[in-house]
């Protein structure tokens, strides 16, 4: 053990040795490098007055060596501002800015200490993270029977855990009493368990409720105080695309944070599908635990740094700068929510649409009610056959999620586009299955 991370695990378990027992391995391994090539060049930016000659970026006239054609394309940013290295744990004013962010948000936030969020390459990146922080091989992930595919690719291929699942719905809305009974039936017997939870939730774009909500913050921490080790991790990624006024406001995080030294909250979200970036690869993750404290927050944000810093080193500055602007913008909070707006519209059509009777030989529409995608549960026809049909005859894409369940993004279709979109899919169906 490097004697840095001994320094940083010894301050975690000073504060809480329950969040040293959930680290895996590696997770107890890692440390920022806090004495290498950047913390030294940390030190000379501050001091070194006469010269700086530490770091790997050129300079020119005092400023980020550039070239013209490249910085044509970005009028307005200093060649400081777009080209140099970001910090590996992130620009510190966009992270202040992200977690002022989270509690305008989550009110339900203000009072309890959680960490300063750190940027990692987009959210897929950020789970990654965690899940080197967090996840062992001999771990279990319970996880909705609805969920996105690349967890699959993050927590048993490259962690080698193993996954289970809970049913996600149930008469029309979240199964509770699903939940509840995985849980217990999962924990039984372990120290520790990792949840997955995401809403609004791909594939399906349901958000649950108030009551749902707090009916999972309740078993979690029951689970907890049961004496089992909980990593619960939430996937905010379509967070805020909210279309229903029972929908759950406040991230699932704000109901689990500090509440019980055995559950360690970890919110990984993104401006990717917030903020309409999907490009620029900004996410970030924060955690919190009963007891929690800014060192002990401290001491796992190197660890979260190393991991970044030993794979990507740092997330882009450019794409760092554009959010981080946007989010200081005085319009930033109107034209989201207009854009917001605009989804809603798509998915009230979506809705409006399929009150239809006439494809109810066809289809059921799984409830949906925020964020980017709806699903529909297909009668008689494989989704597959009827996803290759579609795009072979018909020209339309859509993606097969399970044999019965076809997912539509109704984000990327205008709203007089939804009808006919909805009348092609009949139609191929009725082709298939005549
Ligand atoms: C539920 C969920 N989580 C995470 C991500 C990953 O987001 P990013 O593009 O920022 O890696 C996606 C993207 O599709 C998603 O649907």
């Amino acid at each position: 053990m490097d004697p840095l991370a001994q320094a940083l695990n010894d301050r975690i378990t000073a504060v809480n040795p329950h969040v040293y027992a959930m680290l895996s391995d590696l997770g107890k391994r890692i440390y920022f490098p806090s004495k290498g090539i950047l913390s030294q060049s940390g030190e000379a930016k501050k001091l070194a007055k006469t010269y700086n000659a530490t770091i790997g970026t050129a300079m020119e006239g005092g400023k980020a060596m550039h070239l013209a054609c490249l910085m044509q394309q970005l009028p307005g940013l200093s060649p400081d501002d777009a080209l140099l290295y970001a910090p590996s744990p992130g620009l510190p004013a966009l992270r202040e800015a992200w977690r002022d962010k989270m509690l305008r948000d989550n009110p339900g936030l203000q009072g309890t200490t959680f960490s300063l969020p750190i940027v990692t390459t987009g959210l897929s990146h950020g789970l990654s993270v965690v899940a080197d922080l967090l996840i062992d091989a001999d771990d279990l992930v319970l996880m909705p029977d609805m969920n996105w595919d690349n967890y699959h690719l993050n927590f048993v291929v490259r962690k080698g855990a193993e996954t289970c699942l809970f049913p996600f719905f149930k008469d029309g809305g979240f199964d509770v009493g699903g939940f509840v009974e995985a849980l217990q039936k999962y924990s039984a017997g372990r120290d520790k368990l990792v949840v997955l939870l995401n809403f609004p939730n791909n594939p399906s774009g349901y958000t649950v409720t108030e009551s749902e909500g707090e009916a999972i913050a309740a078993a979690l921490l029951a689970t907890a105080e049961r004496g089992v080790n909980l990593v619960v991790i939430i996937d905010d990624a379509y967070y805020g695309l909210f279309f229903d006024d029972d929908v759950m406001r406040q991230s699932l995080f704000a109901k689990l944070a500090g509440r019980h030294p055995r559950l360690l909250a970890v919110r990984a979200d993104a401006a990717t599908k917030e903020v309409f970036v999907w490009g620029l690869r900004v996410g970030f993750v924060s955690v919190a635990v009963g007891g929690g404290t800014d060192d002990m927050y401290a001491a796992l944000n190197e660890k979260l740094a190393g991991l970044i810093r030993s794979v990507v080193s740092n997330a882009s500055a450019l794409s760092q700068k554009l959010v981080l602007d946007a989010l200081r913008s005085p319009s930033f909070i109107a034209e989201h929510a207009a854009k917001v707006e605009v989804m809603k519209a798509r998915a009230l059509r979506v809705r409006e649409v399929l009150r239809n009777p006439v494809y109810a030989e066809a289809w059921t529409a799984y409830p949906f009610n925020s964020g980017y995608f709806m699903c529909l549960r297909i009668n008689q026809v494989n989704t597959e056959t009827l996803r290759r049909h579609l795009l072979e005859k018909y020209g339309v894409g859509t993606i097969s999620i399970t044999p019965t369940d076809l997912r539509i993004a109704f984000s990327c279709l205008e709203v007089e586009q939804i009808q006919d979109l909805f009348d092609i899919i009949f139609k191929a169906w009725k082709d298939l299955a005549k």
